[in-house]
C-alpha cells in the first residue's frame, strides 16, 4: 500500500486531482489522505502550511499536488509556502519534466511526429532566483531598488547535472544538453559551465552539448527532435517546460516530479490553477493523471504506471478528451474515459 498525501490546491487543481485520484483508486494499492492546504484554507484560517506540516508530508510515501495560485492572494504567499516550501524543505532537488507527444495530431508544429518530441528536462529545483534572497528598498516610491539574487552552489549544480547524466546512462540515451546564460551571467553560470564540463568527462559515451537558453528556446520550436536530456537551472527550467507543454499539445498534458531520490517526493501537473477555467469542467486532467503515473513509477510500481500511460494514450487516440486538445469532453468525462480503460 502506498501512502499518498493529496493537496488539491486552488482553481482547477481540485478538478484535475479528482480525476487523478479516480485513476489511483481504479489502480488500487493507494491509501490517500487529503490535506486542505490552499488559498481557501489560508483566507479562512490565516495558515498557509501548519506547524509540523513539512514533517507530516515527510511521513507519506509521496505527495500529489494539483496547483496553487489564486487572485485573492496576490502576493502568492500560500503557494510559496506550500509548493516552493515543500520543494525546499524536503530538498526535492530534481524537477523531472518529461516531454512526450502522445499523438501526432496534438503537436502544434507542422509535420512533426512522435519521434520529434520525446525528451526530458531536469530543472534544478532548490536554488536559483527561487531562494528569495534580496529585498526592496524604498518600496513603492520612484526611488525603489528591488533586488532578487540568483543563488548557484557547487553542491546544487553538481547534483542536478550528475542526475541528468546518470538518467541518460541508465536509460540508454546518448545526448545531454546543458542550457545556461553564461554569456550574460559570467559569475553564477561559470559554475554551471565548470561542473558540466567536468562531469561530462565521466560519461564519454554521451554526447554533451551546451546551448545558451535563448537559443535552446528557439531550437525547441525549430527542431525539438535533437534533444534527449536537457538540464538547466530553476528559472530557465520553469520557462522551457511551458514550451515543452505546448509541444505536447498544451500545458494540460504535461506532468512533473519534484524528486529527492530515495525520499518522499512530490508530483504535480506542470500547469497552474488556471483561474478562468475553474468551476467550468473544462480543464484537461491528463497532466495530473500522468503526474500520478510518474509518482507510482518513482515508487517502484512500474507496471501500474505503464497501465495508466497506456489508458491515457488510448483515450487520446480515441479523441475522448477535453477541448484544449481537440475533444468535446468535460474534465470529468475525459477522466472517466481513462478510468474506464483501467477497469
Ligand atoms: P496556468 O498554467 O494556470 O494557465 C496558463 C494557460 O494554460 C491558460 O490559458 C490556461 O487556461 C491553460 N491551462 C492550464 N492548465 C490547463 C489544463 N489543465 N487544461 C486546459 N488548459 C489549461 O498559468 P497562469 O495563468 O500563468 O497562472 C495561474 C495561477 O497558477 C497563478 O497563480 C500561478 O502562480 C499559478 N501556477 C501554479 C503552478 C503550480 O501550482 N505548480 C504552476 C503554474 C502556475
Ligand atoms: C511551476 C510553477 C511554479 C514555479 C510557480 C507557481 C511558483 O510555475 O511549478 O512550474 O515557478 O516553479
Ligand atoms: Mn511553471
Amino acid at each position: 500500500m502506498s501512502r499518498i498525501a493529496v493537496i488539491a490546491g486552488d482553481g482547477i487543481g481540485p478538478e484535475v486531482i479528482r480525476q487523478a485520484v479516480n485513476v489511483l483508486e481504479a489502480i488500487g494499492g493507494c491509501d490517500i489522505q487529503r490535506l486542505p492546504w490552499s488559498a481557501e484554507h489560508y483566507l479562512a484560517t490565516g495558515e498557509t502550511i501548519p506547524a509540523g506540516g513539512y514533517d507530516l508530508l515527510r511521513s507519506f510515501d509521496a505527495i500529489l499536488v494539483g496547483a496553487l495560485g489564486d487572485p485573492r492572494v496576490p502576493d502568492n504567499r500560500h503557494a510559496r509556502d506550500i509548493l516552493l516550501g515543500t520543494r525546499f524543505e524536503l530538498d526535492l532537488y530534481v524537477n523531472y519534466r518529461p516531454v512526450r507527444l502522445l499523438d501526432e495530431k496534438l503537436c502544434p508544429l507542422k509535420g512533426r511526429t512522435r519521434a520529434d518530441v520525446d525528451f526530458v528536462v531536469f530543472r534544478e529545483n532548490t536554488e536559483g532566483v527561487y531562494v528569495g534572497v534580496g529585498g526592496r528598498f524604498k518600496a513603492d516610491t520612484d526611488d525603489e531598488i528591488a533586488i532578487q539574487e540568483e543563488v548557484n552552489t557547487y553542491k546544487g549544480v553538481h547534483r542536478i547535472v550528475r542526475y541528468a547524466f546518470e538518467f541518460a546512462r541508465t536509460h540508454g540515451l546518448r545526448r545531454v544538453c546543458m542550457a545556461d546564460k553564461s554569456n550574460a551571467m559570467p559569475h553564477g553560470h561559470a559554475l554551471w559551465q565548470r561542473v558540466f564540463r567536468s562531469l561530462s568527462r565521466e560519461y564519454p559515451e554521451i554526447e554533451s552539448s551546451h546551448l545558451y537558453v535563448d537559443a535552446l528556446a528557439m531550437f525547441l520550436v525549430q527542431n525539438p527532435g535533437q534533444f534527449q536530456v536537457i538540464v538547466t537551472n530553476n528559472l530557465f527550467g520553469d520557462i522551457i517546460t511551458d514550451i515543452g507543454g505546448a509541444l505536447q499539445g498544451g500545458l494540460g498534458m504535461a506532468a512533473s516530479g519534484n524528486i529527492h531520490p530515495g525520499r518522499t517526493s512530490m508530483f504535480e501537473p506542470v500547469h497552474g490553477s488556471a483561474p478562468p477555467l475553474a468551476g467550468t469542467n473544462t480543464a484537461n486532467p491528463i497532466g495530473a493523471i500522468l503526474a500520478a503515473a510518474l509518482m507510482l513509477e518513482t515508487l517502484g510500481r512500474r507496471d501500474d504506471a505503464a497501465r495508466i500511460e497506456a489508458a491515457v494514450e488510448a483515450a487520446v487516440h480515441a479523441g475522448e478528451v477535453t477541448r484544449d486538445i481537440g475533444g468535446t469532453r468535460g474534465t470529468d468525462e475525459a477522466g472517466d474515459a481513462i478510468v474506464r480503460r483501467l477497469r
